[in-house]
């Protein structure tokens, strides 16, 4: 059963530098991709938002063990959990958007960020439940970046 799961939270160092996300990344990429698990990290002032798509187990499994009880962050709200029939993101194991991107002049490029990491099946369907609260809150963070 697939299934995709978002959350945010917030990051207990106030900034967080380029190796410090780095870090997060790169063990969270190498798991991702043994458990077959996709999606997107956002992090942005202090903030994170994350979605993460896969077999309900292997999400489970690294939301729980990995992700949830990680003390680089803390207020973690998990938003939306449900059973979905596709994929959402291509086989990127943790896409990524940061302060460039969101900070960034043209409005349409954080925008096509997001819109290169879909699946033709997402882009071709009504967005899942998980997405579009994701792309709400991104939107949201993109429009007032300094909120
Ligand atoms: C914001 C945030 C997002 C994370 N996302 C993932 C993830 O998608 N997958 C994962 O396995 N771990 C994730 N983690 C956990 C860590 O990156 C890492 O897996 C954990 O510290 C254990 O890594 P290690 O076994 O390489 O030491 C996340 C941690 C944080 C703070």
């Amino acid at each position: 059963m697939l299934v995709e799961l978002l959350y945010c939270s917030v990051s207990v160092a106030p900034h967080l530098t380029d190796e410090d996300l780095n870090h997060i990344l790169a063990s969270a990429r190498r798991r991702n991709l043994a458990e077959d698990i996709t999606g997107m990290l956002i992090y942005h002032q202090g903030e994170f938002v994350q979605i993460l798509e896969g077999e309900n187990k292997s999400v489970a499994n690294v939301y729980e063990k990995f992700i949830d009880p990680d003390l680089r962050h803390t207020r973690i709200n998990k938003e939306q959990e449900n059973t979905i029939s596709h994929r959402s993101f291509n086989e990127c194991s943790m896409g990524f958007v940061g302060a460039p991107e969101i900070e960034s002049l043209m409005p349409s490029s954080g925008m096509g960020i997001l819109m290169n990491m879909l699946t033709d099946e997402a882009k071709s369907k009504p967005l899942s439940l998980g997405l579009s609260a994701f792309v709400s809150i991104y939107n949201q963070i993109r429009k007032s970046p300094n909120r």
